[in-house]
């Protein structure tokens, strides 16, 4: 199976400009001081500022000239909090989108906004350019003062890596090419991978994760990726269905269009990953990422088929579609052998996640309070929309068909999101502290820093939140 590692994923650095006596002050403008900004600026500006009915709105954009014709300064309104809300990473979009240049803010950044305004410039320089040259931003943006920069490029560089994944069509991003993907990462970080392929599944008793992807022409397997020698310990789990075609329950034609994207949960985890051992968090990580193609053959497994798990559970399979909790609960069984002080899984796990919540959350369960509570902070200020769910235990009779213990697709669909994270906690009875992401791993129209496209979503609120969640600080 000889994959070209290295083009397994693509590359473009999603970084800051060095510091450059010539580069060009932008200014940012509040639709409330606009009018004192103006007054201030020498009069033939002041007069084309005016000319351009330069507002201060959300995004706007004014280059002012010297007398001489070269720019001067630019002018870009900030919009109200309220505008900032409705549309994350606008301004740092609008500066990625000026003309040829390197540019400078004129004053520092601070807070919130100001990392808001710095990621969104550099999650604007994205592009996927693997199958067709894209044109790069022309603007280059100096690392601005107040912000951490060093830490706002490790955040961007793991999200380009989570999107370059996702992006790239299952042809080329097989169980195979996710495997060559981590070892590429774990060789830039000195992190350590085992695979865990084909028949061997059985021998050391991953049974869901073969039976789901025997039928994939490219081998099932378990990656898991170790780095860190010290610090409280993480382990991060991944859907990694490189393609669902449903299985024998094959989805329909506008349903199975997207599915290159159903390795959205190895994506993001290894994209936070990134971000955690570039940033050398004082932590141990692991990430387990089980790697299948749902797919349809002769051997495929069967609706009705009773299969038995990693931990001894049965599951009737009611519909080979509901894959991704099976492939899932081998990986989280074995998570749960070595209980780590917190667990997150993160899967593009149902379509009622998105019929819930739609694309731009990332609903997430957890039974933890406290951690609950320290996503939902860091989300905000990172600007990585999560929203929490419940593990709602009136629903548990769902999952319980009778015949065997649990029932991977309850019928009625009731509560799609619910019941499959419930499926998935069954085989986490140990972890002290779990959390699971139903994401969507998608961008569906383009908007401020992201492209129509694979997209990362709460990995950068994880990120942020894991001093606190793991006690580091
Ligand atoms: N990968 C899909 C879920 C999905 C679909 C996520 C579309 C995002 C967009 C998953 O494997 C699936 O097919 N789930 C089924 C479960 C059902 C059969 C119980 C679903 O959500 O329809
Ligand atoms: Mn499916
Ligand atoms: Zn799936």
């Amino acid at each position: 199976m000889a994959t070209d590692i290295s083009t397994s994923t693509h590359f473009m650095p999603l970084t800051f400009a060095a510091p450059d006596d010539g580069a060009i002050n932008i200014q940012l403008i509040t639709p409330d001081g606009c009018d004192a900004a103006l007054a201030a600026l020498p009069e033939t500006q002041r007069a084309w500022a005016f000319h351009h009915g330069f507002a201060g709105a959300l995004a706007q954009t004014c280059t002012l000239p010297n007398p001489e014709g070269s720019p001067a300064r630019v002018l870009i309104g900030t919009g109200t909090p309220a505008d900032r809300l409705k549309k994350r990473f606008a301004i740092g979009a609008a500066i990625a989108g000026l003309p040829a240049a390197t540019y400078r803010l004129a004053e520092a950044l601070a807070g919130q906004d100001g990392a808001e305004i710095a990621l969104g410039y550099l999650l604007s320089l994205y592009r996927f350019d693997r199958y067709r040259p894209q044109p790069a931003a022309a603007a280059r943006l100096v690392a601005p003062d107040g912000i951490d920069a060093a830490r706002l490029e490790h955040i961007a560089a793991g999200e380009a890596l989570t999107r370059d994944l996702i992006n790239t069509p299952a042809e080329d991003m097989g169980p195979d090419a996710l495997e060559a993907a981590i070892r590429e990462l774990a060789l830039g970080f000195g992190a350590s991978v085992t695979a865990t392929e084909g028949d061997d599944l059985l021998k050391r008793n991953f049974p869901l994760i073969h039976t789901v992807g025997r039928a994939g022409a490219r081998a099932p397997r378990l990656l898991e990726m170790t780095w860190g020698s010290t610090g409280p310990t993480l382990t991060l789990v991944g859907k990694g269905v490189c393609f669902d075609t449903g299985g024998l329950n094959l989805k329909p034609g506008a349903s199975m269009g997207l599915m290159k994207k159903d390795m959205g949960g190895a994506a993001t985890v290894l994209g936070l990953a990134h971000m955690i051992m570039a940033q050398q968090l004082p932590l141990r990580l692991r990430v387990l990422i089980p790697a299948v193609e749902n797919a349809v053959a002769g051997n495929a497994f069967r609706p009705g088929d009773i299969l038995t798990a990693r931990n001894g559970k049965t599951v009737e399979i009611n519909n080979t579609d509901a894959e991704g909790r099976l492939v899932l609960a081998d990986a989280l069984a074995f998570a749960n052998e070595n209980p780590s002080d917190v667990t997150i899984c993160m899967a593009t796990l149902t379509g009622a996640a998105r019929v819930a919540v739609g694309p731009d959350l990332a609903p997430f369960y957890t039974d933890d309070d406290t951690l609950a509570a320290g996503l939902a902070s860091a989300a905000s200020a990172i600007a990585d929309p999560v929203w929490r769910m419940p593990f709602h235990a009136p629903y548990e009779t769902m999952i319980e068909p009778g015949i065997a213990d649990l029932d991977n697709a309850p019928s009625g669909g009731f509560a799609g999101s619910i019941t499959a994270a419930l499926f998935l906690r069954r085989f986490v009875p140990d972890l002290p502290r779990f959390a699971h992401f139903d994401i969507y791993g998608w961008q569906p129209s383009p908007a401020p820093g992201r492209p129509k496209g694979g997209v990362g979503q709460g990995a950068r609120a994880i990120f942020e939140a894991l001093p606190q969640m793991l006690r580091m600080t």
